[in-house]
């Protein structure tokens, strides 16, 4: 057994990045590809967490075996799927990039190219991270992510304050190595009362490190 145990926990955790369809072939998206949220899921697993990882399209697989995937597509569906799962959750995570407008209406048909001009209405999708902040249980810890480019630090503790959440992890695309595409990521853990800084690192390494923090808060 590893030293810091999260045997008997149930940790929610969603990832990857979310499709909002435009018509049937194409969909508005973003560049994420899952890697943080998979690893933070087999992190948490090897540590004796059972998880309950609620998927955007990505190209990984959950390996360990007591890692549970529902996948989603929008969203909506994305929320769904975490109301049905959160009471049951000690401890939840956001790692997903969820995409914050859809299009008002999917066009049932492949939209035909036209005019020199198209527009589409955008409708704002629902904060899953702060509609289950509203109504977080005493004793469920949770756990936010902010990719910011610019004011980092003021932006991510506006959003730990915003959602309810108890630890915020904040990724600056100004830091070489970091963000999307990359097997690495360099982070900053703010807290209400305390941030803590990391180096850059592999994101199997940078799981560890969230997992080490969240598992001090929670038992500590
Ligand atoms: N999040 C969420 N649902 C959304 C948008 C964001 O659950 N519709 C979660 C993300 O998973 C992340 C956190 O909220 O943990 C912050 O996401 P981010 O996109 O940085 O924040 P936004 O509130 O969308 O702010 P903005 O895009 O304006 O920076």
């Amino acid at each position: 057994m590893t030293e810091r145990s999260f045997k008997g926990k149930t940790v929610l955790l969603t990832a990857g990045p979310t499709h909002e369809p435009i018509d049937p072939v194409r969909f508005i998206g973003n560049h994420s590809t899952g890697k943080m949220g998979y690893a933070l899921a087999e992190c948490f697993a090897a540590h004796g967490a059972s998880v309950q990882l609620v998927s955007g399209p990505t190209n990984l697989q959950a390996q360990h075996p007591n890692i549970t995937v529902t996948h989603v597509t929008t969203a909506d569906e994305m929320y769904a799927a975490v109301l049905e799962l959160v009471d049951a959750a000690d401890i939840l995570v956001f790692a997903a990039a969820v995409a914050d407008y859809k299009p008002k209406a999917a066009a049932a048909r492949k939209i035909k190219k036209s005019g020199n001009e198209l527009t589409i209405e955008l409708v704002k999708n629902v904060d899953i991270a702060a509609a289950l902040g509203q109504r977080k249980k005493a004793g469920q810890f949770s756990v936010g992510f902010a990719l910011e480019t610019h004011d980092e630090s003021a932006n991510a503790l506006e959003k730990l304050q915003k959602k309810n959440l108890d630890m915020i992890v904040l990724n600056s695309l100004n830091d070489p190595g970091a963000g999307f595409r990359h097997d690495t990521n360099k982070i900053t853990i703010l807290e209400q009362h305390a941030t803590t800084a990391f180096d850059l690192k592999k994101k199997t390494a940078v799981a560890q490190d969230i997992i080490n923090l969240i598992w001090d808060r929670v038992h500590g």
